[in-house]
Order: structure tokens, then C-alpha cells, then sequence
């Protein structure tokens, strides 16, 4: 019912001619699959080079970021709609790194939720407990805050358009992951929470994917977990051999 999703985050990684080569192995890598949704988010200085290189292929094109605003006096940042226009289907939102290091609050995530929506894309709301927070036992809450601000003012069609991607900030880029149990118990309450903020058909719809270290070793066992729809992928996303793997799990 839930297509699996394998997204690759390529953060600030690869110039045009390098984002180039690792999307042409890429390409013909995973030809052959239809049974996951395949997502790839480079940089936004290679997006218009790739959006024509993956014309008519089974990967779909993402950005990392995007501002609320459509258009305007806001120097140095793209939009939604701009990012459709070069040929983006997704934005990843409210990713750890830009909570953290660009500090930004939930109801920030929330307005470009629904400039990307807007304009028609598919958003995938990040949240994640850092280790301290998960030490404090205040992990639950953290997550619950993080998902309901990001999803205040949906609609349960909007939702249609909504991935979710637990990543555990202490799992992030650090070679530790959360195990295949750890995660299921989280993703599990999130469906919960979802029932329970907009309604049952939807959360059982919505797509939840794991990010945090996902590598081709810790795959299958996250994705036989009932309710790990997918992963968010950094570093491993870089290389073309370690992603087809992934994309692969089994
Ligand atoms: P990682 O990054 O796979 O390198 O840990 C995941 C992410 O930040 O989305």
C-alpha cells in the first residue's frame, strides 16, 4: 500500500561535471526498478544539469531546502515555485542540520510545509530527538512537537503530499543508527500521533522513512520493519554502487 521511498540527501556535496557521472551510474544502475520510489536531492547548483539528465527515468528530482516565500527581496534564497520550475517533485524540510545550524523553529518549517505544497511538490518533514533529548527521556515529546507544528493547518489532502522522515540527530552522519527495533517503536508512535493530529486513513497512507547513518549493511534489517517506509539517505547516497544497494534492500 505504501510505496517505499530510498531518497538520497547529497547535502553540500558535488559539483555539476561529479553530480553528473554518480547520476549517470546511477541511472542505469536502477533501471530496472519500479517497485520503490527513487528520490535523488543535489545541491541546487546542479539541479537544471540533472532535472534534464533523469528526463523520463524512474528517479525523481528533490531540493534540500526551500524559503516560504514564492518570490521577492530575499537575497539568497529559492523558492518553492523556483524549484518546480527547474523540475523538482520534492523538498526535504526542516532537516536537523538546518534546525540546528541555521536555526530554525518549527513554525519557520511549518510555512515552507506549505509553500511546497503549494506549489504542488512533495514535502518531506524531517524531525529527530538529539541524544540529549533522547537521554532525558524527552524523545516522545520532542518528536510530537516537531511533527505537529510542521503539520499545523494540513489538510488531510495536503497529506497526500507529506513524507515524514525520522532521523535521530545523534545517528546522523556519525556511523550510529538507531537499531531496527529502536526505530520501528519510534515510527510506530509517530503513525499513532498522525491518527490522532489529522485521521486513521491517513496515517496509515502516510509514508514514515528512516534517516541516520543508513549504509547497505543495516538496510533490510530497517526495511522488514512494518512500519519503516523507506530512508532518508546522506553520506551513503554519494556513492553509486552503496545507494543501487540500498534502493535493492531486501
Ligand atoms: P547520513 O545522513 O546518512 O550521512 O547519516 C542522513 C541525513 O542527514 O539525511
Amino acid at each position: 500500500m505504501r510505496k517505499p521511498l530510498i531518497a538520497g540527501n547529497w547535502k553540500l556535496n558535488k559539483t555539476v561535471t561529479e553530480a553528473t557521472e554518480l547520476v549517470s551510474k546511477l541511472k542505469n544502475a536502477v533501471a530496472d526498478i519500479d517497485t520503490v520510489e527513487i528520490m535523488i536531492a543535489p545541491p541546487f547548483t546542479a539541479l537544471s544539469r540533472i532535472a534534464d539528465l533523469l528526463q523520463g527515468c524512474n528517479i525523481t528530482l528533490g531540493a534540500q531546502n526551500c524559503y516560504p516565500e514564492a518570490c521577492g527581496a530575499f537575497t539568497g534564497e529559492i523558492s518553492a515555485e523556483l524549484l518546480k520550475d527547474v523540475g523538482c517533485q520534492t523538498v526535504i524540510i526542516g532537516h536537523s542540520e538546518r534546525r540546528q545550524l541555521f536555526n530554525e523553529p518549527d513554525n519557520f518549517i511549518n510555512r515552507k510545509m506549505k509553500a511546497t505544497l503549494k506549489a504542488g511538490l512533495t514535502a518531506i518533514l524531517c524531525i529527530g530527538e538529539t541524544l540529549q533529548e533522547r537521554e532525558d527521556e524527552l524523545m516522545f515529546d520532542v518528536l510530537t512537537t516537531q511533527l505537529q507544528a510542521g503539520l499545523t493547518g494540513l489538510t488531510a489532502e495536503q497529506m497526500q503530499k507529506v513524507v515524514i522522515a525520522y532521523e535521530p540527530v545523534w545517528a546522523i552522519g556519525t556511523g550510529k543508527t538507531a537499531s531496527s527495533d529502536e526505530a520501528q517503536e519510534v515510527h510506530s508512535f509517530l503513525r499513532g500521533i498522525l491518527q490522532g493530529t489529522v485521521d486513521q486513513p491517513t496515517a496509515l497512507a502516510t509514508r514514515i522513512i528512516y534517516g541516520g547513518s543508513v549504509k547497505p549493511d543495516n538496510i533490510d534489517g530497517l526495511m522488514a520493519q512494518n512500519d519503516i517506509d523507506g530512508a532518508l539517505v546522506g553520506g551513503a547516497s554519494l556513492k553509486a554502487g552503496e545507494f543501487e544497494r540500498i534502493i535493492r534492500f531486501q
